[in-house]
């Protein structure tokens, strides 16, 4: 039986509603969230995704303003602008766009950017709270994902975890998250050893990898959970994830699309922190 296709748009739009008593809230005390959006070069992808961003905070009441920086930006510049939306109090959200082109050390970057305001979960404080268990701010992309498996109802205590990719965006935060609900968890990347070996062990399988169809149904333990972070553009225009989907879906319990499937979810939990922020600006209660 093929594998049952997560609807992502579908929960994403379920949680951008679930952010609106946050937005009323901030509205009775005449309070309008507000996301800076730090965009440096013009790589189509980054203009893609930031272009989504915006949309959605315009969907839910969150103010946007885009700070379009040239690719040749300097990392002095970059930071004086992140210090300036830091000190800014109608900004309760930063979001630098990553990648950052070479010349900018994105970890200096995100440092600067105030742990309070910081609602890609980026920053070392808030990366800490998540090693350590404590309350900080999730990345969005680990964040949607685990809403995804909680929604389909995906037991994770107990079983096997795997997740492809160590990035700080979604590799590294997703094991975490994944560790914290009792998954046993390996994490892989490009010089990992016998990768089907492994990834034929998952019952849940994360691909985080950014290579397109990389995932082949060979690499899938029949029945397993699979979700596809990746969004890669093929030679003809087209748009394919790190899973090839054709084949796995003939293996895979559960698989998400691409597009339609972690995308959505990824803008959604921004919205959801950026409102947070807000909230939390004000001393008000966050959002669930
Ligand atoms: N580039 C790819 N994904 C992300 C993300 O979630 N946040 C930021 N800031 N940059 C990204």
């Amino acid at each position: 039986m093929p594998a049952r296709i997560l609807d992502g748009k579908a929960l994403a739009a379920q949680l951008r509603a679930s952010v609106k008593p946050g937005v009323e809230r901030l509205a009775a005390r005449s309070i309008r969230p507000g996301l800076a959006v730090v965009l440096a070069g013009e790589d189509p992808a980054s203009q893609t995704y930031v272009r989504n961003k915006i949309k959605a905070c315009a969907d839910t009441g969150v103010h946007s303003d885009l700070h379009q920086l040239p690719g040749d930006v300097a990392e002095a510049a970059l930071l004086d602008r992140v210090r300036m939306l830091n000190q800014d109090p109608r900004v309760h959200g930063i979001l630098v766009q990553m990648p950052l082109p070479k010349q900018i050390r994105a970890a200096t970057v995100l440092e600067a950017i105030s742990p309070a305001k910081d609602v890609d979960g980026f920053h070392p404080a808030n990366l800490g709270a998540l090693v350590a268990g404590l309350a900080g701010v999730v990345p969005c992309t680990p964040a949607g994902i685990m809403r995804m498996l909680a929604a389909e109802g995906v037991v994770l205590e107990g079983r096997s975890a795997v997740v492809l990719g160590r990035s700080t965006i979604v590799g590294k935060p997703m094991a975490l998250l994944l560790l914290q609900r009792d998954a046993t968890v390996t994490v892989c990347h490009s010089r990992t050893a016998r990768l089907a070996d492994v990834t034929r062990q998952a019952d849940v399988l994360v691909a985080a990898v950014g290579r397109a169809r990389f995932v082949t149904a060979a690499m899938v333990k029949p029945g397993a959970c699979v979700i596809d972070v990746g969004v890669n553009r093929l030679e003809d225009g087209r748009l394919a994830g790190d899973v090839d989907f054709a084949a796995v879906r003939e293996v895979a319990g559960l698989l998400t699309p691409v597009p339609g499937g972690v995308g959505p979810m990824t803008v959604a939990m921004l919205i959801h922190n950026a409102v947070n922020a807000a909230l939390r600006s004000c001393g008000e209660r966050g959002l669930d």
